[in-house]
């Protein structure tokens, strides 16, 4: 995602930034751009760690700072609704985010009692409420009294009785997203999965193939993919084949989807490869990596024409390319029944993908699927459309709930009765426990893989 990269962040040097904590107010900085401007906290933590001409060291900070408070706000909300003397809803935004933080440190990182209680009281000091100061200063030593199990303990409605209650404050999700997961995980393993979106994920690395190996990136092969790295500490842009555009930063399950799709059997010609919603490009990427080992090439197609162009850079450089479009997936100005493969990386909520987007759970309403579940279905459909008579598409969403995933690829098929599912599953047979709802179709899980929920459906059209 690239849109917005600065929204809400102070044009560098406008003003000289003269704050006793700069890391804690560059954190207060992020989340207020997140709450205002609905900014994406990892686009515009860059801008605002350059901004306050932050070190290595306190970069660091400010991340962990947005990120865990982000990821936790339903957590520390209601332990701050216990310790202070009105409902949150009377708190002015800007204070409130700032005790957010100061429970963050009080509650989930080393940061000494003192130094986390006064760092908050100058910051909200500093935000040109003098006044609340004091009732900052009552409610975090209140917050202090006890740990975050028993926080927990204390302020979690009871299991038996709110079962979604109890998990919303112990693991931070929203209901409606609590209920979701469980619909697609099952209620035994619903909390590790939602433990596992509170997780910092690893950074994983993709090697082009025949741009890059492995052996030149830094880190531990991927268990399945054949072309990542886990990357062991230190930042991506350091590594020269990523700065060179050889490699890329690609969750090991986004690896597997382009691996599907490139390794899915399919008889005859083998040329004409479609990425059919392409926006950002790391899957297009990799597939056009893997297309020019075979003489093949991928059209790369974005409705949203700023993320046209971020796909471009991503191809920048490779072979295997027939080309960038910006159109309508769903009305696309192309040859139908004329594309030997082709990807549908469906626009989703995302609900996936939760770890790396600490924002997302609160941005995301349940309002919002039923545009994207008739949008997926045009999508898929105009895919089976596109594909010629034996050729494959493949159905992938970064979300696991049932509506994104095996209701989609049911509803389509009951409309064109001349494509089938074929088995993805075997593709991925070394991978343990990745049966999706449907037949032959995969699902991937954090607390299982350690990579983003992808689900993937793979298709073959007959006739
Ligand atoms: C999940 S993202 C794709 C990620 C991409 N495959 C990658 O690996 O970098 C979905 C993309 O679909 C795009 N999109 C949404 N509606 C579309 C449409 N009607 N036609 C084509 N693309 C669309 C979104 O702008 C977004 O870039």
């Amino acid at each position: 995602m690239a849109e917005r990269p600065t929204r809400g962040v102070p044009p560098r040097r406008t003003r000289r930034v003269e704050v006793a904590d700069r890391p804690r107010r560059a954190a207060w900085e992020v989340l207020k751009a997140v709450r205002v401007d609905g900014a994406y906290a990892n686009l515009v933590l860059p801008a605002v760690i350059d901004h306050f001409g932050l070190d290595t060291r306190d970069a660091a900070l400010t991340t962990e700072l947005v990120s865990g408070t982000l990821r936790r706000r339903a957590t520390y909300d209601a332990i701050i609704a216990a310790c202070a003397d009105r409902p949150l809803t009377k708190i002015e935004a800007k204070v409130l985010d700032a005790l957010r933080l100061g429970a963050h440190q009080l509650l989930s990182m080393r940061v000494p009692d003192h130094a986390a209680i006064s760092t908050t009281v100058d910051l909200v000091r500093s935000l040109g409420n003098r006044g609340a100061g004091g009732f900052a200063n009552a409610v975090l030593r209140g917050v202090s009294e006890h740990d975050l199990v028993s926080w927990l303990a204390r302020v979690a409605p009871d299991p038996v009785t709110d079962p979604t209650g109890h998990l919303v404050t112990v693991h931070s999700h929203p209901a409606w997203v609590v209920d979701q997961l469980r619909q697609a995980v099952g209620e035994a393993e619903l909390p590790a999965l939602l433990a596992a979106d509170n997780e910092r994920p690893a950074v994983t690395l993709v090697a082009r193939p025949g741009r890059a190996t492995r052996g030149e990136l830094p880190g531990e092969p991927t268990r399945w993919s054949p072309y990542g790295v886990v990357l062991d500490g230190g930042s991506p842009a350091a590594v020269p084949a990523v700065v060179e555009g050889r490699a890329g930063v690609q969750d090991e399950g986004s690896q597997l989807v382009a691996h599907v799709l490139a390794t899915a059997g399919i008889e005859g010609q083998d040329r004409c490869w479609l990425d059919l919603c392409a926006g950002p490009g790391g899957k297009a990427a990799l597939l056009a990596a893997l297309a020019a080992q075979r003489d093949a090439g991928v059209l790369a197609l974005e409705r949203a024409p700023h993320r046209a162009r971020l796909v471009a850079r991503s191809l920048a450089g490779s072979s295997g390319v027939l080309g960038v479009v910006t159109a309508d997936g769903t009305t696309p100005p192309l040859r139908p029944a004329s594309w030997d493969r082709v990807l549908v990386d469906a626009p989703c909520t995302g609900l996936g993908a939760l770890r790396r987007r600490p924002e997302a759970r609160w941005r995301r309403k349940p309002g919002d699927l039923l545009t994207l579940v008739l949008l997926q279905r045009s999508l898929l459909a105009s895919a089976l459309d596109l594909v010629r008579p034996g050729g494959v598409v493949l159905y992938a969403t970064c979300s696991p709930v049932l509506a994104e995933t095996a209701e989609v690829v049911t509803s389509v098929l009951q409309r064109h009765p001349g494509a089938a599912l074929v088995d993805a599953r075997a593709l991925l047979a070394e991978v343990p426990d990745c049966d999706g709802p449907l037949p032959g179709t995969v699902q991937l899980w954090p607390h299982r893989h350690g990579t983003d929920a992808m689900f993937l459906a793979l298709l073959r059209r007959a006739d």
